[in-house]
């Protein structure tokens, strides 16, 4: 049994103080990233140098002291490294070359991924490094983009609105969305695999459209991949816990919760944790989910919104965090105050 305190949360324990960290640490409200991230030149060639994605993943762990480190990547590399083409246009997010039919579907080497994605399996290695060294009681979380999210940007090409490529393809043309999901699926479960195997010691499952679907696509696209992708974890790695962000599912993050066999759901911003707590079964552990620009505008919207999370799960498991990512114009005295308010000091 670890004494990290993100993995006895993982394990069932319920804590006081909870552990902490947040969504998106590591990025540009932070000027050690902004630093580091310059001296790459770009978004991907930050996340393809182990050396400098470990000492991105780690500026948060030093500047805040969070509970957990989580690796500095993409879920869009899992794309690229099956080939599909992937840019982050300054400003505009990211741009790939729209997958619509068979040959772009054929086109997706999933067995080439492995090699492409190796850089990344540098980063979990070298932060393992770095935390064991300097940081003993933080934990290292791997992630990956659940299949319905990822295939969303490799259908639609972009993000930033709707996803009705993806959407309609799903009801116009279901097998090849279906094989399109299926081939992401496998490359995700390999990738995860991966950074099992190079030290992560949890990993989370980010569905940020979740939310986007009707209940029986929501069950066979969002709730049955990443029950299967658990269960092939699990097969190899049994005591390794994950964490599952089905964003914006509503009253469906509790039965996701119970058929996946997550040792953790995140709440997004909208969940009521109150409801979460009263339907989501009380050994899985619950994240979040303060609104990010509660954040933002700090002084006493924050502490009321951070403390009546607190207060809605004392005594059961929770890992406190944000209800999406941290926005960047956050100011950084506004999270050392959520951190110490999270701690009691
Ligand atoms: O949480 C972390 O600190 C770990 C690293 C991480 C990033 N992206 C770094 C990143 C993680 C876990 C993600 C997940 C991710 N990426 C999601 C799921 C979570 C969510 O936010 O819903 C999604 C949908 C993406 C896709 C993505 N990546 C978009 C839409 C963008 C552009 C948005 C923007 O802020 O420009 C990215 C780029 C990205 N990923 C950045 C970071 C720090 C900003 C890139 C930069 O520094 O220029």
């Amino acid at each position: 049994m670890s004494d990290k305190p993100l993995l006895r949360v993982l394990a069932g324990e319920a804590l006081d103080p909870p552990p902490v960290w947040l969504m998106r640490q590591a990025g540009r409200h932070l000027p050690e990233y902004k630093a580091t991230r310059a001296q790459a030149g770009s978004f991907m060639q930050l996340c393809l140098d182990p050396e400098m994605a470990a000492e991105v993943t780690v500026q948060p762990v030093r500047r805040y002291g969070m509970d957990a480190a989580i690796l500095f990547s993409d879920i869009l590399i899992v794309p690229w490294a099956m080939g599909q083409g992937l840019t982050f246009a300054e400003g505009e997010g990211p741009r790939l070359p729209p997958i619509r039919d068979r040959a772009g579907l054929e086109a997706l080497d999933v067995a080439g991924a492995a090699a492409k994605a190796e850089p990344i399996m540098g980063t979990v290695r070298r932060t393992r490094a770095l935390l064991a060294q300097h940081h003993p009681g933080v934990a290292l979380i791997g992630f990956a983009g659940a299949p319905w999210t990822v295939g969303c940007y490799m259908i639609e090409g972009k993000g930033g609105g709707e996803f009705h490529h993806a959407r309609r393809m799903m009801h116009a043309d279901p097998v090849l969305f279906g094989a399109i999901l299926a081939r992401l699926e496998e490359a995700t479960i390999a990738y995860l695999l991966a950074q099992a195997e190079a030290g992560a010691e949890a990993l989370m499952l980010f569905d940020s459209w979740a939310g986007q679907l009707p209940p029986a696509a929501f069950r066979d696209f969002v709730i049955a991949p990443a029950a299967r992708i658990r269960a092939a974890v699990k097969a190899r790695f049994p005591a390794l816990p994950m964490i599952g962000f089905p964003r914006l599912a509503g009253p469906a993050l509790a039965p996701y919760a119970r058929a996946t066999g997550m040792q953790a759901v995140a709440m997004d911003t909208a969940m009521d944790p109150e409801w979460a707590a009263a339907n989501v079964p009380p050994g899985i552990a619950l994240q979040g989910n303060l609104d990010p620009e509660a954040l933002v505008a700090g002084g006493a919207a924050l502490e009321r919104e951070a403390r009546r999370i607190l207060a809605a799960l004392r005594g059961r498991p929770h890992v406190f965090n944000l209800g999406h990512g941290v926005e960047q114009v956050t100011p950084i005295a506004h999270v050392e105050a959520l951190v110490r308010l999270v701690r009691g000091d």
